[in-house]
């Protein structure tokens, strides 16, 4: 199984590469603005809340972000795809298509957010996360959805202004995943989970290194677009929101 999707066609790199050269970028918006995306991560777990004692694995973890906002008590091993985000030992890096018997039935729950429009094989890699799990485990999973204008923020305004270009293959209502008979989908709705701001400027740099966007990208430009695609919430003195939306899932593996 080869689970490289192979996107952006344009580039002709698969989006572990592409991360191997901008992940850096990423860790830098991700470590610089820790709580910007905050309601994402909680929202992984809104209908299935974690309990103390659960061991979770986070199936691609960048520079494992999660780990920072979940309970103490809870532990989560980060794993990893693309040697571009910040080595750590904190990170186990991983070959998808190889994964090591000695994590297998090894956790309660995975966690894979906004990676799975990096892969076509969506059903392969959800089979490959489950055979990490314990019986009964639970698969919680978060991604953008191509009837949302996240989808066309970063099809469109971001793909025009990275050098690397943006293509994805997106989660859709319309396409249901045909998952084998032992996991059964327990949720699957869209979330509001906006990301928020100091103003509008830290939001336009964020947005920069997150999106590897060209450095010239005026942030005007940049707030323009998600003002048309995603929708902004200007709050003067008080903050400056985006209203980043998802689609999230959460699975039973029995
Ligand atoms: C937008 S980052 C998300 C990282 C982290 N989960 C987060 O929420 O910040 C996209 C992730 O997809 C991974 N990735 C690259 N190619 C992939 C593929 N073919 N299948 C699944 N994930 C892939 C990258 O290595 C990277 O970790």
């Amino acid at each position: 199984m080869n689970l490289n999707s192979g996107y952006p066609l344009a580039y002709n790199e698969p989006y572990d590469r592409i991360f191997d050269k901008r992940g850096n970028l990423y860790d830098l918006a991700m470590k610089q603005y820790p709580a910007v995306r905050k309601n994402e991560f909680a929202a992984l777990f809104y209908n299935t809340p974690l309990k103390s004692t659960e061991h979770i694995i986070d199936l691609p973890s960048g520079g494992g972000y999660l780990k920072n906002h979940i309970p103490a008590n809870v532990t989560v091993d980060s794993w990893e795809i693309s040697e571009g985000f910040a080595p750590s030992k904190d990170i186990n890096y991983v070959n998808i298509n190889r994964i090591s018997q000695d994590i297998k039935n090894k956790y309660d729950r995975g966690a894979c957010l906004a990676s799975l429009h990096h892969t076509e094989d969506k059903v392969g890699f959800i089979s490959q996360l489950a055979t990490l799990l314990k019986k009964s485990g639970i698969i919680n999973i978060a991604d953008v959805a191509f009837e949302s204008g996240v989808k066309d923020f970063l099809e469109i305004f971001v793909h025009e202004n990275n050098a690397m270009g943006h293509r994805g293959d997106y989660l859709s209502f319309e396409k249901p995943l045909h998952l084998s008979g032992n996991i059964e989908i327990l949720r699957q709705e869209m979330v509001t989970v906006p990301w928020n701001f100091k103003d509008s400027e830290s939001c336009a740099e964020y947005c920069r290194l997150l999106f590897g966007l060209n450095g010239t990208t005026e942030s005007y430009s940049i707030i323009h677009a998600l003002d048309k695609y995603v929708g902004i919430e200007d709050l003067g003195s008080k903050g400056f929101n985006i209203n980043w939306e998802l689609m999230y899932i959460d699975l039973l593996v029995n």
